[in-house]
């Protein structure tokens, strides 16, 4: 059925050229919401048809970035939602430290990289002499090479504290700040898409925030399928502060804390 933003072939035929070029799946995420973030586009851009802007993106490096980066919403801040930051650092990760002495961790949805290097600093401030490990992937390769790049502005840190900042940074001559290279030394980042790669095991505690806000439902429950079987027993599951996952149970995860679920020992 047409919707008020795009014709039925019109969105065929730009989801079909979409999948073909990024591997970018529109039929698992909401449709509605979707349209209506293109359709902004589209008519600020004064296209005829979502199809025409994207023949029109894919003829520049640049352009086609910006899209995907709309598209896929990469928002991230260093530390965000602090309260749940703290809580990881007070009792989930020294939970997790009473079974494993080097954790495995991924950041599902790493956008510009501040959540894992977040994570790594906690890290090291716990345990300077031991080295973890940080999977941090996303869809996005323009922002992944942000994310590598570890460069950022005052805004992207504002909720790190300054002994944090002193310590883990190094201000640049342009007034932004640069993640020192023993931060940077346990994370790897890949390009890996939620919706179709296969995922890794034996991670003992999985970050997967401010991702799945447009994924269907039935995209959702297999995410959070797969990482239950992507987490050691007495693995945690980390999500939004807006994602409490209200059918944990039937996924066979138990509630740790909320926006914590732990898959049972
Ligand atoms: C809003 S950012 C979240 C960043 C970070 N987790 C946070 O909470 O600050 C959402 C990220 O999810 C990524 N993303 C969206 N769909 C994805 C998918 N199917 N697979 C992997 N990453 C995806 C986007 O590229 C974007 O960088």
């Amino acid at each position: 059925m047409s919707s008020e933003f795009v014709s039925d072939r019109d969105w065929a035929e730009f989801k079909a050229k979409l999948k073909q070029k990024t591997e970018i799946d529109l039929d698992l995420y909401k449709a509605a919401q979707m349209q209506r973030r293109i359709s902004n586009l589209v008519k600020r851009n004064d296209f005829p048809s979502f199809t025409a802007y994207f023949d029109h993106v894919c003829k520049d490096k640049d352009t086609f970035a910006e899209f995907i980066e709309y598209l896929t919403i990469n928002v991230s801040e260093f530390f965000r939602n602090s309260d749940r930051f703290d809580q990881l650092e007070r009792d989930i990760i020294p939970n997790l430290m009473t079974r494993s002495s080097k954790l495995n961790i991924w950041s599902a949805g790493c956008s510009i990289g501040a959540e894992p290097y977040s994570l790594s600093m906690i890290m090291k401030d716990k345990t300077p002499a031991t080295r973890h490990r940080i999977l941090a992937s996303d869809l996005d390769i323009e922002i992944l090479n942000k994310a590598r790049a570890g460069i950022y502005t005052d805004a992207e840190i504002k909720a790190m504290t300054l002994d944090r900042r002193n310590r883990y940074m190094t201000q640049l001559p342009d007034g932004r700040y640069s993640v020192n290279q023993e931060i940077r030394s346990c994370i790897e980042f890949k390009r890996h898409n939620l919706l179709k790669d296969p995922f890794e095991s034996n991670f003992d505690l999985i970050l997967c925030r401010n991702v799945v806000i447009y994924f269907t439902e039935e995209a959702k429950d297999q995410l959070y399928a797969n990482f239950f079987k992507a987490l050691k027993p007495g693995g945690i599951l980390f999500v939004g502060a807006t994602e409490a996952i209200l059918n944990f149970r039937k996924l066979g995860y138990t509630s740790y804390k909320p926006f914590f679920y732990q898959k049972p020992l």
